[in-house]
Order: structure tokens, then C-alpha cells, then sequence
């Protein structure tokens, strides 16, 4: 079964297998953005799971840009704690442990962000604008000082004992407002062609690979596209993915969407696409005649046969796993010994309508599973979305209330 061949990345580094837990933001940090015990605990459970690679969720290059109020920073200055333990326990049963970093650019809720900065100063469509403040276009020194601190939190990841780091280019987030021509406006070196729209990745690249040296694992977690009108195309991104792959990535995971178009998370299918569980498993078949860098895929996979498939056909060479793996942490292994599992991820609903399609259920209920592992409980599928819902609205309104008085 090719799922539990090795694969060796152009680095040189080998994964031993072809299942990766992708990243999931854990929200978990402890005052000052610090780690803690529950990393650990978290993190061993997922690597007794059997994945060959798990990748962190996104840990932040900048102690004043977070997506969400309990992100890991990594930053100068910021003296972590417990991240070796978590990098220990993530790396047992010879499993990588890779860093995902990101900078949230205006996808940094009103909360946290009074005002958020951007490629260019384009607010999020409403109903999001509720949420999300309009940014302000980033200075040429700012964008560069950014560059800068994802090569400075990659020194820090791999000092720490992360086996490799994951560039988050996809979702939204500033690397892809960069790449997208709908949120990046700009006349200058940074916008305009496609040529420019990438440069900010590539420096990205560039700044990481110069400090963490040849035979580190870099990846990228890239958009197949935006789903946008106007946005990043699958074209650019086929494009980008050349680029990258010429620079020396390590492994490009094939994503999709953003906050304003969801496709990440999936969406209700056609009847005659239902059969090709994995979202952007189109795209990446495309993308494998373009590129020799490893590919993987995530998003939809609930099937050791939907897995199967798209590896048998070498559509990708990993098997990216989100929710799967929060709902059953051993879901890889019992695959690897021949049992005959089947994800049990399912469309979430707290039985009203439009808070269904209003808010972020999917990232409520599943953070709230990775926080009862992190607290070394079992996670709980039977757990009511309602009651996760109402959690969240109650903390982040504890949260909102903080920052307001501090
Ligand atoms: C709670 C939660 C948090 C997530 N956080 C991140 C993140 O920090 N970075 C990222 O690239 N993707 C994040 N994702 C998206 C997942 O990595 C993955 O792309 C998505 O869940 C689709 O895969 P699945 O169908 O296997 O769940 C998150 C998903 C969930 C459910």
C-alpha cells in the first residue's frame, strides 16, 4: 500500500509515511502567546496516531498581528516556554513535527486589530466587515521587516526542535492577499503582474530557507485558487507553484478558498463530483504535470479508497488530514494495520439556519476537540455544536472586553 511508503523530500529529509496532519490552529497558548504543557499532551496523542508529518497550526510571526488571542508567537525578544517539550512528544515514533507560520494580514478580527495592514487597504465583503476592520495599505519597509520575521520565526521553530516549517500561503491570509489581484492593488514591486503579486512569497521563502539552512524542510500551503471574482485563479496558481518549485520547496499542500469564500472546508457537491472525495483533487492532478515537487493534498479525504486513489493515480504523493484527526487522533494508524475505518466528519449544524451559515462552526467545535486532547481527554463527537457556539460568543466576548480596558 503506497500510503505507508517513505518518501524522501528534495531537502533529503524522509517522511515515513504518506499521511500528514495538516494545520489546525490550537489557539492554546498561555498568557504572552507562550506554549504550555497541553502541546505536549496534544501532540503526542497525534503522533502515536501514525501520520509521518504533523504541521503545527499556524504559530504567528508577529506578536501584534494575530488571527486568533491565544496564538503561539514567534518573534525576537519573545522568550518561549514548553516548546520543547511539545516539539519532543510531537516528534515521538520518528514523526515530523513541522511549524506552521503565518501573519493573518486583514483577516485580524476588530478585537485584535484596530487596524489591520494589507497589500492594499481593501476591506472584507459584508458580512464579514462586521468582524474584520478595514486595513491599511502595508510601506515597502513594513512588507520587508515582515519578510524578515518569518525568517526569524523559522530560526526560532527549527531551534526549538521542529523538524521543518510550513509557509501559510493559502486562505486568505497575508501571503495569499499578496498573491490575489482583488486584495492586492498595488503599482509597485508587489502588485500588478502575477510576477509581482509572488514576489512576496517567494522573499518569504527566500528569508526562511537563508536561515534555516539547505537540508531543513520548507513547505508552503498554497490556494488551488480564491473561488473569488477577480481573485487568484488556478492559472496564477499553477504558475506559482513553477516558481516556488524552482526555488527549492519542499512540499506545496494544495488548499482552497478564503473567510469570504469557504472552499477549505467544502462545500455541498454535484452529484457527479461526489465520488472524488477530496476537494481540489482536480487541481492537483493539473498541478503534477507542472511541478516534480512533492504535492499534498488536503481537504474532503474520509476513504482509505478516496485515498488510495488519488495517490495511485500520483495525483498528489501525501495525504493531508484536518478534521479527521481530531475526531479520531489514531484514525492513520488503524488505516496502516487494515482496519476497515472510515472518517466520521459530518456536516455540523446547531439546528438554526442562519447562525449555521453565519458563523465559523467548523473552527468552534473542532478547537474545542483539540482543546479537550490538550487536557488529555478523549475528543467527544456527541459534543453539541450549539453549546460550542454559545462558548465561543461568551469568550470572545471576555476577550473583546480585555482589550478594550487594557
Ligand atoms: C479548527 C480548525 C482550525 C484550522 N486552522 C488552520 C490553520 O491554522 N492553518 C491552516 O492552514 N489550515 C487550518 N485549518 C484548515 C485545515 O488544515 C484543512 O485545510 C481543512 O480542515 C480541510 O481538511 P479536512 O477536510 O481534512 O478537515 C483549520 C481547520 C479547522 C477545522
Amino acid at each position: 500500500m503506497k500510503l505507508s511508503t517513505p518518501l524522501t523530500l528534495p531537502c533529503g529529509v524522509t517522511l515515513k509515511n504518506r499521511f500528514a496532519k495538516s494545520a489546525m490552529s490550537e489557539n492554546m497558548a498561555s498568557s504572552g502567546h507562550l506554549g504550555n504543557p497541553k502541546f505536549a499532551t496534544l501532540y503526542r496523542r497525534w503522533s502515536n496516531g501514525g501520520a509521518g508529518l504533523l504541521i503545527t497550526g499556524n504559530i504567528m510571526v508577529d506578536s501584534s498581528a494575530l488571527g486568533e488571542p491565544h496564538n503561539i508567537v514567534f518573534e525576537k525578544g519573545l522568550e518561549q516556554q514548553g516548546i520543547k517539550s511539545w516539539t519532543g512528544a510531537g516528534r515521538e515514533n520518528e514523526t515530523h513535527l513541522w511549524a506552521q507560520l503565518n501573519h493573518p494580514g486583514k483577516q485580524s478580527p476588530k478585537f485584535l486589530s484596530p487596524t489591520p495592514v494589507a497589500p492594499s487597504a481593501v476591506a472584507l465583503k459584508a458580512p464579514l466587515d462586521k468582524i474584520f476592520n478595514k486595513p491599511r495599505e502595508l510601506r515597502e519597509d513594513e512588507i520587508l521587516a515582515i519578510i524578515a520575521r518569518f525568517g526569524i520565526a523559522a530560526a526560532i521553530a527549527k531551534d526549538h526542535g521542529f523538524t521543518g516549517v510550513q509557509i501559510h500561503g493559502a486562505h486568505g491570509y497575508l501571503v495569499s492577499q499578496f498573491l490575489s489581484p482583488h486584495h492586492n492593488r498595488r503599482e509597485d514591486r508587489w502588485g500588478g503582474s502575477l510576477e509581482n503579486r509572488m514576489r512576496f512569497a517567494c522573499e518569504v521563502y527566500k528569508s526562511i530557507r537563508e536561515n534555516v539552512g539547505a537540508d531543513f524542510p520548507v513547505g508552503i500551503k498554497l490556494n488551488s485558487a480564491d473561488f473569488q471574482k477577480g481573485g487568484f485563479s488556478e492559472e496564477d496558481s499553477m504558475e506559482v507553484v513553477k516558481e516556488l518549485s524552482a526555488l527549492g520547496m519542499d512540499l506545496i499542500e494544495i488548499s482552497g478558498g478564503n473567510y469570504e469564500s469557504q472552499e477549505m472546508m467544502g462545500k455541498p457537491k454535484k452529484e457527479s463530483t461526489k465520488k472524488r472525495e477530496a476537494y481540489f483533487l482536480e487541481y492537483c492532478e493539473k498541478v503534477r504535470k507542472v511541478t516534480d515537487t512533492p504535492l499534498m493534498l488536503t481537504g474532503g479525504f474520509r476513504t482509505l479508497d478516496g485515498m488510495n486513489e488519488a495517490l495511485a493515480t500520483d495525483s498528489c504523493d501525501v495525504i493531508g488530514l484536518g478534521r479527521s484527526l481530531v475526531i479520531n487522533p489514531e484514525f492513520p494508524k488503524q488505516l496502516l494495520a487494515g482496519e476497515s475505518v472510515k472518517s466520521e466528519v459530518q456536516q455540523l449544524t446547531t439546528g438554526f439556519k442562519s447562525l449555521d451559515k453565519n458563523f465559523p462552526l467548523e473552527i468552534t467545535w473542532y478547537t474545542q476537540q483539540i482543546h479537550r486532547m490538550g487536557q488529555g481527554k478523549d475528543p467527544d463527537p456527541k459534543q453539541s455544536v450549539l453549546a460550542s457556539v454559545l462558548h465561543t460568543l461568551f469568550s470572545m466576548g471576555i476577550q473583546g472586553l480585555k482589550r478594550v480596558r487594557s
